[in-house]
């Protein structure tokens, strides 16, 4: 019989439920974004966000269950992340998950949104088994973690100041693309001349560590610079450079310490795994040095539930259970990412 786990997200902007057969198909899938309506301000408004779950999440469990076809009684476990992300936000998810365990009896599992992010690519690629190199980008991370067997997680690099989501969106802003400006971007890039604006690449020669606020500097620098001295700023071609600049970092990085601990496989995860540059990127280094790339659909890069019911299978053949005292945590890392180098 398939294990059939449910998935709850809720950590920032998007409600979501899924249901998940064997930690690997995807029953359903469903997505409440409030991006329009956090648009206006420019960025997540943490109450907004919180009030907009409570408002949204039995729905979003109730079709995602109409669209698996199956009742509540037939899931064999609560799968809700726990953290990292907005803490008002976790808590309606969480809350949630509680309530449905508690009138399911079924077992209730808090799950690593991280964790979740690089599961995605265990939905789409039957064939991967550890080990693997992760390379994690959304809007608060930026890190490179080596999964050498299905128990640990070793941290090979991380972001010194900004993730790559963050500095990218801030561009986004600064150049009036709008809210979410990742996507916004990615699209601005298109057809642009990445060669035209020159953007500084922070390396670190013995380190797989990233840092993004030079890069981003220099970015409002050149903006300011740009304007006042009233010349016209190319945005296509901005943001084609600046997409190709940390895409280069990222994939340079990722695929040198790859090579370092012999494995051959990168799976990418996290919002940012949505840009068509950084895939690109990657898949270029990846071919040249032999190495398989797994990156899971757009829809499964950025915030979903099935990522959530995927990591939680995980844990729920290891026997991980959680209780009522489960709480919201904000910083949460990795779960199982006690050693780095
Ligand atoms: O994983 P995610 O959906 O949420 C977090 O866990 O943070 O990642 C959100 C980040 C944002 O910075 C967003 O702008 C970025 O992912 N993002 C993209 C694209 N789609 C989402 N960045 C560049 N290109 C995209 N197509
Ligand atoms: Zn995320």
């Amino acid at each position: 019989m398939a294990i059939l786990t449910l998935g709850i997200e809720s950590s920032c902007d998007e409600t979501a439920c899924a249901v998940v057969s064997d930690g690997r198909n995807v029953l359903s899938s469903v997505i409440s974004s409030q991006a329009s309506y956090h648009s206006r301000f420019g960025g997540v408004v943490p109450e907004i966000a919180s009030r907009m779950h409570v408002e949204t999440i039995i729905p979003c469990v109730r079709d995602a269950l109409n669209i698996a076809g199956i009742n509540l009684s037939d899931i064999d476990a609560i799968c809700v992340t726990k953290g990292p992300g907005l803490v008002g936000a976790l808590l309606v998810g969480i809350s949630s998950a509680k309530g449905l365990s508690e009138v399911t009896n079924k077992p209730l599992i808090g799950v690593g949104h991280i964790d979740a992010h690089v599961a995605a690519n265990y939905l789409t690629h039957e064939e991967l088994i550890p080990p693997f190199i992760a390379l994690i980008v959304s809007g608060g991370h930026t890190e490179i973690v080596f999964t050498p067997n299905d128990r640990d997680q070793i941290v090979m690099g991380q972001t010194r100041d900004d993730a790559a989501g963050e500095a990218i969106d801030k561009i986004a802003r600064v150049l009036g693309l709008g809210y979410p400006g990742g996507p916004k971007m990615d699209v601005a890039a298109k057809g642009g001349d990445p060669t035209i604006y020159d953007f500084p690449k922070t390396r670190f020669p013995d380190s797989f560590d990233f840092s993004f606020s030079g890069i981003k500097t220099a970015a409002l620098n050149m903006i300011n610079r740009i304007k006042s001295s009233g010349q016209e700023l190319n945005i296509s071609d901005f943001s084609a450079g600046y997409l190709h600049a940390i895409a280069e970092v990222l994939a340079e990085n990722t695929v040198r310490c790859a090579l370092s601990v012999r494995c051959l496989t990168i799976c990418l995860a996290g919002g940012v795994s949505a840009n068509s540059v950084l895939r690109e990127t990657m898949k270029r280094y990846s071919d040249q040095h032999g190495i398989r790339l797994f990156s899971p659909p757009i829809e499964l890069c950025t915030d979903n539930a099935a990522m959530v019911a995927a990591a939680g299978y995980l844990s729920y053949l290891k026997g991980v259970r959680d209780d009522l005292s489960m709480n919201a945590n904000p910083t949460l890392r990795l779960l199982n990412s006690e050693k780095s180098i």
